[in-house]
């Protein structure tokens, strides 16, 4: 029988909620299609960081490394500062296994509405091809309180070491913070091809780009150039470049209009979760970071600690994570039962009962997940 080794990091908050969820499909896809699933259980989160001090070891990474595919929760806790675990976890892992590609498909369900009603038989079957390493997601910057700012800075990526120094004065003196975005060719080249290819597959004629040249030219500006350039290898498929603001007003009348949408790392965070609101909520939402090594599968959303404990949490985006990590690892047809069941559980009625609360239902988290897994069996 087939086995694969999985690293898994819960996290905070709902992740260790939805992510049991979806460890349940997979073990239940595996016990119906013939694998075998062995986790290896992080334990770095906020809990963990505010006992020990220690975010994420490099060791970690070795270990990782050597795994089949990495499904996580989602890291942040009220209890640390903003960024701490964000960025010493998740974006630490993003980067170090260069997963330059964070793909976000947003569908609708029968029997989750929209909240912006669709015409009969229009459904949303859109994708997020957000770039995962640059943009202003670089981590170069600081604040001072006075004397400007003057700092020697450093970032490494798969595809290059970027090193420099920032020395900026206000006058007159005042408290100030900056941070600098970043693309190169290379990042954008590769993205491009991502999403273009994608688009292939899907057999669409047309690759939206999230933009905004009119108001950030340096970045966004040489953001277009390079995308146009990239995009002369698919002379059949078109691009469409739109300003991000636009793009979010459009996408809020008409969502169904959209399918591949290609985005820099900050717009396509706001993107993605403006889609999964638009096809039902944010527990809908399923990710992964994917890259030529190591790729991780995470749900859109965040560690909710507004309702973390409550039972109320929606699985059904870490199940249609690990849906997704099959498909990765080879696992075609355990990904189809897993996105099935879900698609059937959604779509059954009886007044809610089964649904998560997050659609309107009374189902908790657990049972949710419990009602997935049987019908994946
Ligand atoms: P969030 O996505 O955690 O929550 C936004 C809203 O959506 C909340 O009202 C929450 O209750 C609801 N929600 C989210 N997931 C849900 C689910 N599965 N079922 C039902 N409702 C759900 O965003 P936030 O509040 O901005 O962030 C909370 C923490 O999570 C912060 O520390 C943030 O940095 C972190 N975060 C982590 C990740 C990640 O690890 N991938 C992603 C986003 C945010
Ligand atoms: C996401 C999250 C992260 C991001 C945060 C937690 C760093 O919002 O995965 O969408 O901005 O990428
Ligand atoms: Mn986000």
């Amino acid at each position: 029988m087939k086995s694969y080794d999985i690293a898994l990091l819960p996290g905070d908050g709902i992740g260790p909620e939805v992510t049991a969820e979806a460890v349940k499909a997979v073990e239940a896809a595996g016990a119906r299609h013939g694998f075998k699933v062995r986790w290896i259980e992080y334990p770095f989160g906020a809990a963990h960081y505010n006992r020990t001090g220690e975010t994420f070891p490099d060791s970690a990474l070795g270990e990782m490394g050597l795994c089949d595919a990495m499904l996580l929760g989602a890291v942040g806790d009220p209890s640390v500062k903003p960024g701490i675990l964000e960025r010493g976890i998740l974006l630490k892992l993003r980067f170090h296994f260069d997963q330059y590609v964070n793909l976000r498909p947003a569908r609708s369900y029968a029997g989750v509405p929209c909240p912006v009603p669709l015409p009969d038989g229009v459904r949303i079957d859109s994708v997020v091809v957000r770039e995962n390493t640059e943009d202003f997601y670089m981590g170069i910057g600081a604040a001072a309180q006075k004397d400007g700012l003057d700092l020697p800075f450093e970032a490494e990526r798969g595809l290059y070491k970027l090193t420099g120094r920032l020395s900026v004065n206000f006058t007159p003196d005042c408290a100030a913070a900056l941070q600098i975005g970043a693309l190169t060719r290379p990042g954008i080249e590769r993205v491009t091809r991502y999403a273009f290819e994608l688009a292939k597959k899907r057999g669409e004629k047309e690759v939206v780009l999230a933009s905004k040249a009119n108001a950030v030219p340096f970045l966004y500006g040489f953001l277009d150039e390079e995308t146009r350039r990239a995009a002369k290898e698919y002379p059949d498929i078109a691009l469409k470049i739109q300003n991000v603001d636009a793009l979010c007003y459009h996408l809020a009348r008409n969502p169904a209009a959209y399918g591949v949408i290609l985005c820099p790392n900050l717009f396509g965070d706001i993107v993605s979760d403006l889609l999964s609101g638009l096809t039902g909520g944010l527990g809908l939402g399923a990710g992964g970071n994917i890259g030529d090594r190591l790729s991780m599968f995470e749900p859109v959303h965040g560690s909710a600690p507004d309702i973390a404990g409550t039972g109320k949490a929606n699985p059904l985006a870490a199940i249609l994570c690990a849906a997704m990590m099959l498909d990765r690892i080879g696992e075609s047809a355990g990904a189809r039962s897993i996105e099935a069941a879900v698609a059937s559980c959604l779509e059954e009625d009886g007044a809610g009962g089964e649904k998560p609360v997050e659609l309107g239902g009374r189902a908790s988290c657990r049972s949710v997940g419990d009602s997935v897994a049987r019908r994946i069996e």
